[in-house]
This record gives C-alpha cells, sequence and structure tokens, in this order.
C-alpha cells in the first residue's frame, strides 16, 4: 500500500490489461480514471473498485482514442475532476492486421490510426498538463513485438508498437537533460497476457499468463518507475534480449 495517493488516467481501461491496472492500482490506494469507449464496462468497474475502497475517487469518460479533440478535452476533464494528474497510462490498443498488400488496408489503417496517432494525441494531452505542473509519470503500453519487425497480422501491429516506444524514448531523452521538469517516463513491454484481444488465440498458450498475474508485473514495473520493463520478467526478459540481437530468420519463430 502507498501512503500517497496518485492520481492516474488509464485508457482503454473497459477490458484486459487496462481494467486490471485500474483495479490493481486502486487497491495500491490511487485514484483513477478510466477512459474507453465502452462506458457501460466502465461505470460497473468503476461500481465494484468504490465497493472494494471506498476512500477512492474513480472517474470515467466516454474516449475514444481517435478522436483527438476528445483526447485533449477529456484530459483536460479528468484533471480537473481528480484535482491534478500524476500519471498518465497510454493503454488503449488494438489488434486488427493483415498481410500488407492483401486487400484490407482499412483494418490496418485502424490498427495504426488507434495504436500510433492515438497514442500520439494521448501524449501531447498528458504532457501538455506534465509541463504546466513541471511533474507527472508518462506510462506507455508498448508490445515485445515492438523490438523487431513482425509477419503477417502482426506487421502493422508491431511497427506501430515500435513507433509509441519510440515516442516515449524521444520524450524521455529530452525530459532527463530538464532537471526543472520532474517527469518520468515508463516503457512496458508486456508479452502474452490473456485479454480479450488474445482469448481466440490458441498458439500462445504455453507462454500466456492470466490477467492478473500479467498486470501485476505491470503495475510494479509502473510503480518503481522503472525505464523499460518486459512484463513479466520471466520469460520475456530472456526472449526480449535475444529477439533484439538473433537473426530474422531465428526471430520469425520465435514468436
Ligand atoms: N494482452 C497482451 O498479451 C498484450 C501484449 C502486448 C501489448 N498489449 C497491449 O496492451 C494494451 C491493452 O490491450 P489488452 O490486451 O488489454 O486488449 P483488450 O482487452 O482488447 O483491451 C483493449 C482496450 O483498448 C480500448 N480501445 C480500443 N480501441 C479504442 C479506441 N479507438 N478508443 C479508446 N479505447 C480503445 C478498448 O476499449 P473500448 O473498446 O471500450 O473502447 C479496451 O479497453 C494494448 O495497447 C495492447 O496492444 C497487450
Amino acid at each position: 500500500m502507498t501512503t500517497t495517493p496518485l492520481r492516474t488516467i488509464i485508457t482503454g481501461a473497459s477490458s484486459g490489461l487496462g481494467a486490471e491496472m485500474a483495479r490493481q492500482l486502486a487497491a495500491r490506494g490511487h485514484d483513477v480514471a478510466l477512459t474507453a469507449r465502452r462506458t457501460d464496462r466502465l461505470e460497473s468497474l468503476r461500481d465494484e473498485i468504490t465497493a472494494a475502497h471506498p476512500g477512492r475517487r474513480v472517474v470515467v469518460r466516454a474516449l475514444d482514442v481517435t478522436d483527438h479533440d476528445q483526447v485533449f478535452a477529456v484530459t483536460r476533464e479528468a484533471t480537473a475532476e481528480l484535482g491534478g494528474l500524476d500519471r498518465f497510462v497510454v493503454n488503449a490498443g488494438l489488434g486488427k492486421g493483415t498481410p500488407l498488400g492483401t486487400g484490407r488496408f482499412d483494418a490496418n489503417r485502424e490498427t495504426a490510426m488507434t495504436n500510433f496517432v492515438g497514442a500520439l494525441a494521448q501524449i501531447e494531452a498528458a504532457m501538455e498538463v506534465f509541463r504546466e505542473q513541471r511533474q507527472g509519470h508518462l506510462v506507455v503500453v508498448s508490445s515485445i513485438s515492438a523490438l523487431r519487425g513482425m509477419r503477417r497480422a502482426m506487421t502493422t501491429y508491431a511497427a506501430s508498437k515500435a513507433g509509441v516506444a519510440s515516442l516515449a524514448e524521444g520524450v524521455r531523452s529530452e525530459v532527463i537533460a530538464r532537471p526543472e521538469l520532474d517527469i518520468d517516463v515508463t516503457t512496458l513491454y508486456p508479452g502474452y497476457i490473456r485479454s480479450e484481444m488474445n482469448e481466440h488465440v490458441e498458439q500462445e498458450q504455453k507462454m500466456m499468463v492470466d490477467t492478473e498475474t500479467g498486470v501485476r508485473a505491470m503495475v510494479e514495473a509502473i510503480e518503481a518507475r522503472k525505464v523499460k520493463a518486459y512484463v513479466p520478467t520471466w520469460p520475456w526478459l530472456p526472449i526480449g534480449t535475444a529477439m533484439r540481437a538473433l537473426p530474422l530468420s531465428v526471430v520469425r519463430r520465435m514468436v
């Protein structure tokens, strides 16, 4: 349990990793703003969290991260309602995709717009608040698949996640040289964690962990304000390290 409640906005909080991060952060004593498109899910989660932790403040806001004006407006509104903003978790994401050149530009574009341009809007909105306050913690949910180019249905998804990690590192590269800005940046690289995104995926079962276990590793890395974390550490730290070094002919058979 922490003693200082931090005020955190989480995008994509209606299911999977985002919903579980909200549960676990609230259990650690933090106040949360839950955002996503499915507000019925957010309202149920708010009721669940406030029943379990009556002292916690839980704000709910409808947000489609591809509506960029809404990203800025919701960030400002949720920040005001929370009474300030200590942390923003860029989590909303989409796993749609097809091999490039197979006639489904629409699916690949939707993934890129949600995971990359949507994340860019969220980082811009969060950083506006953090620059003004001169403090904050930016958390970006990338993916192990960001470490290398991925084949077939994963190509655009992996590229979008590499782009998001690069945005986070770019922000960090600025703020580490600005002592007047007390801003930390954490990039999470989850491996396979059970969620709606992969509920029908069979071949990854061996390395898949349940949502609570996977998110516990994410929340520990967030709370420790790690610069980057492959989560869960086992088996993803050795796999991630190997992925960066091995030739593509080997990497393409690993994940
Ligand atoms: N699970 C894994 O193994 C894994 C591994 C690596 C990375 N990740 C990343 O973890 C993040 C969470 O994914 P998940 O696994 O928890 O999948 P999920 O259960 O499908 O959750 C995705 C969340 O993103 C939200 N979302 C999707 N499109 C959105 C949009 N246009 N605007 C606002 N919210 C949107 C969804 O909410 P609404 O539909 O209600 O809007 C939902 O809350 C994603 O960024 C994903 O890429 C997951």
